[in-house]
């Protein structure tokens, strides 16, 4: 960790302080994942993040969370960082401001170089991408996993014509997945960990079908979508 912290921002950040409101990490989370883009660049296990293009922020802050510096001086950091990149920095200035620069740095200071997965509020904060809907072709019908690691498909519908359609699920989210459909036909592939392809054959009945995915808790958390089939 090498900030240097300009005088402007120590003002900043200190002004920041008296405010004494809570920051909201829900919001932090999602800020981090989406209009502040952090994600895209910076590597933050917690919020499902994997970019290259900045330090990792789980291995940026191990060192200070274990020498005992408290979260809210990470958060003080992160803040000065999120104003003021040093000149010439691959990482644009404000992305954020505000109480949302205040809730980002939270949440990174919070979920930086700890252990396990968040959960609650946390856990739900950040809902998957989700595309168009799959449609056979060919007999074939794709349908992969969210690859940032989130328990979802990447769509939540799909259609098919009557008769056999192999399924395929390619996973490329760093957690073990399969897909599996229940309705007039069942089936399912064998679950496939990362980089791997779920696959089966099913002779599909006209009907709507569950399309799912069997792991423990995936299916609840909504890793799951409807199949129509004419
Ligand atoms: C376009 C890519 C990009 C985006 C978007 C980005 N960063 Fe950065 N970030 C970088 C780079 C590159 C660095 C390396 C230091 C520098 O150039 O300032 C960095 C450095 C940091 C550091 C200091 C880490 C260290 O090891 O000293 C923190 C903290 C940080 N970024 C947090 C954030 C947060 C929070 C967001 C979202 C508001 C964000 N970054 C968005 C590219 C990015």
């Amino acid at each position: 960790m090498a900030l240097v912290a300009s005088g402007l921002a120590v003002a900043l950040v200190g002004a920041a302080g008296c405010g004494k409101q809570r920051p909201d990490l829900v919001r932090g989370k999602q800020l981090f994942a989406g209009k502040a883009t952090c994600g895209s660049c910076h590597t933050l296990s917690r919020a499902n993040a994997h970019g290259t293009v900045g330090p990792n922020l789980d291995d940026a802050f191990a060192a200070d969370k274990r020498n005992g510096l408290g979260v809210s001086s990470i958060q003080g950091l992160v803040e000065d960082q999120i104003a003021h990149p040093h000149r010439g920095s691959a990482m644009p200035a404000g992305l954020v401001k505000g109480n949302d620069a205040i809730d980002v740095a939270a949440y990174v200071a919070y979920a930086a170089a700890l252990p396990g997965q968040d959960a609650g509020a946390l856990a739900t904060a950040v809902q998957p991408k989700i595309g168009p809907p799959a449609v056979a072709k060919g007999g074939v019908l794709t349908i992969a996993a969210d690859p940032t690691g989130a328990l979802s498909f990447v769509t939540k519908k799909a259609s098919a014509t009557a008769g056999a359609i192999k399924f395929v699920m390619p996973n490329k989210s760093p957690i073990q997945h399969n897909i599996a459909i229940q309705g007039p036909v069942t089936g399912s592939g064998p679950i496939v960990g990362s980089g791997g392809t779920s696959t089966f054959t099913a002779n599909l009945k006209p009907g709507t079908y569950m399309f799912f995915c069997q792991v423990p808790g995936h299916e609840a958390a909504g890793m799951k979508g409807t199949l129509t089939v004419k």
